[in-house]
């Protein structure tokens, strides 16, 4: 069972990565596909994903899952709160009976240093440039703004400008504080980032 990391953030919050190493079938016997997805290791991503909502929680209603216009799965009486990522042959989901979610994972590569500038505002990339300008970094800003993307999750969201990042040094665990400054929203929040060997994870709950 290549459970790769979990962690319980409090009593009505869990998180998970799943390494995914085994077959479509270890994980239909949990779940089953919520649309049509042709490509194989999509459609592993994608039950990797629901599996781990019942992993976390098994009382999971994963049949009543709807998918907004924006692509974001949610419960219509939201007994619980959640939010799935997956990248390479990882799976990651954070599931809370009463905060907001959001999580995504990243496998950090190089070339996410030209899209930088696209996604951090100047007064980011500026600071990212004079810290570390290393794409490790690079990925993990991005993979917290991807986590508040989904946190919100009804899109058209201005990443350079509405998801902001307050971040000084940057170690290879820790928080970032961070608001979300959007027209129907304004919240302060606190995004948590891990870079395992070759894995970014970042995570944010907050109230409701
Ligand atoms: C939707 C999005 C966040 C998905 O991210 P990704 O890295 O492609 O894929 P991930 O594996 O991390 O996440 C996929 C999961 O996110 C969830 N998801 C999809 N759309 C979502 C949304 N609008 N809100 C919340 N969650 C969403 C789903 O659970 C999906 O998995 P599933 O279909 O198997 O259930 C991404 O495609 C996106 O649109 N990002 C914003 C792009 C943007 O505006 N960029 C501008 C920057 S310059």
């Amino acid at each position: 069972m290549p459970l790769f990391y979990q962690q319980n953030i409090n009593p009505s919050t869990k998180l998970a990565v799943w390494q995914i190493t085994e077959p479509e079938d270890f994980f239909t016997q949990t779940v089953s596909l919520q649309r049509i997805i042709t490509h194989p290791h999509k459609r592993l991503q994608h039950l990797a994903g629901r599996y781990l909502l019942k992993f976390l929680f098994p009382d999971f209603p994963n049949e009543e899952i709807f998918i907004a216009d924006t692509k974001k799965p949610y419960l219509p009486y939201e007994q619980y709160h959640f939010s799935i990522s997956h990248c390479s042959n990882y799976a990651a989901a954070i599931v809370s009976k009463n905060q907001r979610v959001g999580v995504d994972i990243e496998i950090p590569k190089e070339k996410v240093l030209r899209i930088a500038p696209k996604f951090l505002s100047a007064d980011e990339y500026e600071k990212f440039k004079i810290r570390n300008s290393k794409f490790e970094t690079a990925t993990l800003l991005w993979s917290c703004k991807e986590a508040m993307f989904k946190w919100w999750g009804w899109g058209e969201v201005d990443f350079k400008t509405m998801l902001q990042l307050n971040f000084s040094a940057l170690t290879d665990a820790g928080i970032i504080n961070a608001c979300f400054v959007h027209p129907k929203v304004y919240a302060t929040m606190q995004l948590n980032y891990q870079l395992f060997e070759n894995l970014c994870l970042a995570w944010v709950c907050t109230d409701v």
